[in-house]
């Protein structure tokens, strides 16, 4: 079954549940990391819980939820191994993943609806990463992530 890690902050947790409901009915496994009510939080600590259960091989891939998906994709990016893309638009959301094979997609709830959300989810899971020139290009990301000079 294919798995994905949802995560979302107060600002998110209302377009996460439907984002939840949208990829259950297309048949994922969905691991739900919270937050689930409208209690203020603090984002980055659900973008750790989501980002090392992808370290940890649980799934390959995640989306986090909050008011612009700016925070979220901040807090990401910070784990290693993490490539975080805050998208509102498709072509983004397709593109992460073909060039920047991003595992994370970051969204927000007051940025995008629901109908642009769940299109934003469908462009990133249905789109591979393409390889090539780009995998140069991701190994020095990690060399920066190494502290090494460029
Ligand atoms: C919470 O008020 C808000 O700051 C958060 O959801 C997010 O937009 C941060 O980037």
């Amino acid at each position: 079954m294919k798995k994905i890690i949802l995560g979302a902050d107060h600002g998110g947790y209302e377009l996460k549940n439907i984002i939840k409901s949208h990829l259950e009915s297309k048949g994922f496994d969905v691991i739900d990391v919270g937050t689930n009510d409208a209690q203020s939080c603090d984002y980055p600590i659900f973008a750790s819980r989501l980002c090392k259960k992808i370290q940890s091989g649980d799934s390959e891939l995640g989306i986090l939820v909050c008011g612009t998906g700016i925070g979220m994709s901040m807090a990401a990016n910070k784990h290693r191994g993490i490539r975080a893309a805050c998208c509102s638009d498709t072509f983004s959301a397709r593109l992460t993943r073909l060039h920047n094979n991003a595992n994370v997609l970051c969204m927000g709830a007051r940025v995008v609806g629901a109908g642009l959300a769940i299109d934003l989810v469908e462009a990133f899971i249905n789109a591979e990463f393409e390889g090539d020139r780009h995998i140069k290009r991701l190994s020095l990301i990690e060399d920066i992530e190494n502290g090494k000079e460029l």
